[in-house]
């Protein structure tokens, strides 16, 4: 194992909000990724280096190692499953609710219901447990879209002001889980590379409940 401590991030809203932790734990990027086309970012610490990557691909790069800690939505964590990560610290950044929501004006449903998401796994489990069988369509964005077109009944995605919902003639229905993102540790790495890792919990810790 190298002695460089790997932060995998996502570009946007999970970047701009894990930034003042960091700068907490004595952390700045060099670059910026929204100027840069780079995907591996200096820091002030030559031994510290930032990747930043799809929300999705956080779980697992941290999971392979190939980033000794990310940040990551709930949301991603419950479709990726957790294997090989701790999940020691909620962030309290990028809250939002993962919801199923359906058309203002619903109509009965014929046959098996149809859910459009990109949270395979995770629409799959909840309407198991509540014995409802569906046919899960999947998607990479924009599911909204999907019951306008008639592609499904349903969706389950991430709601914060639910105004991306109502400007699409939907509601939000039910509520799956409160998310936030949290930050998350290659297995590994936490043995490894023990006193680095613990230090920057405890820093970021320090930064969430300031
Ligand atoms: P990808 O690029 O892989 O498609 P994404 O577009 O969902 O991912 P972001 O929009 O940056 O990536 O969202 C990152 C995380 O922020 C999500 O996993 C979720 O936990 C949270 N999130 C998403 N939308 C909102 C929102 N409107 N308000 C607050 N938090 C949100
Ligand atoms: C997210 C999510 C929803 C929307 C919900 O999209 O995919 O569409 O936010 O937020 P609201 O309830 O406040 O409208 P985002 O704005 O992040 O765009 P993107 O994920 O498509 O980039």
């Amino acid at each position: 194992m190298s002695d460089t401590l790997t932060i995998a991030l996502s570009k946007g809203r999970i970047f701009k909000e894990t930034l003042p932790l960091l700068a907490h734990a004595d952390i700045y990027p060099i670059d910026d990724p929204d100027k840069s086309r780079k995907l591996i970012l200096d820091t002030n610490h030559d031994n510290i280096k930032l990747v930043i990557i799809r929300a999705t691909d956080v779980p697992t790069y941290v999971q392979y190692g190939a980033a000794d800690v990310g940040v990551a939505g709930k949301d991603v964590l419950m479709e990726h499953g957790g294997e090989g990560l701790y999940e020691p610290l909620d962030l309290k950044i990028a809250k939002c609710r993962l919801m199923t929501a359906g058309p203002v004006d619903d109509q009965p449903i014929k046959g098996r219901l149809r859910v459009a998401t990109k949270f395979v796994n995770t629409a799959k489990r909840f309407y198991a447990e509540k014995g409802i069988q569906v046919e899960v369509i999947k998607l990479y964005g924009s599911m909204e879209l999907a019951p306008l077109v008639g592609l499904a009944d349903r969706i389950v995605d991430v709601v914060d002001t639910g105004n991306t919902l109502k400007a699409n003639g939907l509601t939000p229905l039910e509520h799956i889980a409160d998310i936030s993102s949290r930050l998350v540790v290659n297995k590994a790495a936490m043995k490894m590379k023990h006193h680095r890792v613990k230090q920057l919990i405890e820093r970021i810790a320090e930064a969430v409940n300031s």
